[in-house]
């Protein structure tokens, strides 16, 4: 028995092998689940990267700031399963003026970018996947734990402080439907999206020292694990969650 046998997953956010949905989506169908996956951009590459899992899934262009990608985006999904079980959402972006340490320069267009592609797209993703998820389910998305201001971060901890209040929110207005939605907050991993954090090696030079159970920056796994757990039927009365997987560094002092 698998933890997650019989669950259709829609899983957005590949974009290399050291995506953390790609530990996300391996693991996965590893777990039992059936795996349909959304691409942003280059959907080639994306295509490319899937043939790496287990068993190679489906991939739906998705861009969370195209109106119409997001309109037909159950119909797409439902040309290949009959619903869905669970959504992850592992999608984020802010231009390089967000990130940094510009913080009191970095213009409203390009945060509006941000908050659009990496708050509000929980959102979106959500309701957009409502027609298929009629027998209730779970939404998970990823975080960064924004109770802080952190260096470098700057709009994107703002970003995730959105998307840790509109999760909240979530919550609420799905319970009804019988979905849970949860987050994930992941300590720093090197992926694409870390890369192109300027100066992100501030974190990956403090945050293993400050671990009480250390911190690998390249092991996306224990992240994809605590997703799995939340996807699957162990969590059956929790929502509005945030859960850490950094390794401890959250719970500890200066
Ligand atoms: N890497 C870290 O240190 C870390 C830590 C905590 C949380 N996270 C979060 O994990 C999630 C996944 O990031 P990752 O680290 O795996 O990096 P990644 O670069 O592999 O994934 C980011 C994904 O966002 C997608 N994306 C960007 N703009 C999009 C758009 N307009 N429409 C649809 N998709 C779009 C990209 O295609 C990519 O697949 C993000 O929300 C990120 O903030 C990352």
């Amino acid at each position: 028995m698998g933890l997650l046998d019989g669950k259709r997953l829609l899983v957005t956010g590949v974009l290399t092998d050291s995506s953390i949905a790609f530990n996300v989506a391996r693991l996965a169908q590893e777990e039992g689940a059936q795996v349909v996956l959304t691409g942003f951009g280059r959907l080639s590459l994306v295509e490319r990267i899937a043939k790496r899992l287990p068993e190679p899934p489906p991939v739906i262009e998705l861009d969370v700031q195209n109106t119409e990608h997001l309109d037909t985006l159950a119909d797409r999904v439902g040309a290949h399963v009959d619903g869905l079980d669970g959504v992850v959402h592992s999608i984020g972006f802010a231009p390089q003026t967000c990130l940094g340490g510009n913080f009191l320069n970095t213009s409203w267009e390009d945060v509006s970018t941000a908050l659009h592609v990496s708050t509000f797209s929980f959102k979106s993703l959500a309701v957009a996947c409502l027609p298929l998820m009629k027998e209730g389910g779970a939404v998970v998305g990823l975080d960064f734990d924004a109770t802080k201001a952190w260096p470098v971060y700057d709009w994107m901890g703002v970003a995730k402080a959105g998307l840790e209040s509109a999760s909240r929110y979530l919550a609420r207005d799905l319970g009804r439907h019988g979905i849970r939605v949860n987050l994930v907050a992941a300590g720093p991993l090197r992926t694409m999206a870390a890369k192109s954090i300027p100066g992100f090696q501030e974190f990956e030079e403090s945050w293993p020292a400050k671990a009480p159970l250390g911190w690998d920056l390249a092991d996306t796994a224990p992240a994809a694990k605590a997703c799995l757990a939340l996807l699957s039927d162990w969590f059956p009365a929790t929502t509005g969650e945030i859960v850490h997987v950094d390794g401890g560094v959250h719970a500890m002092g200066a």
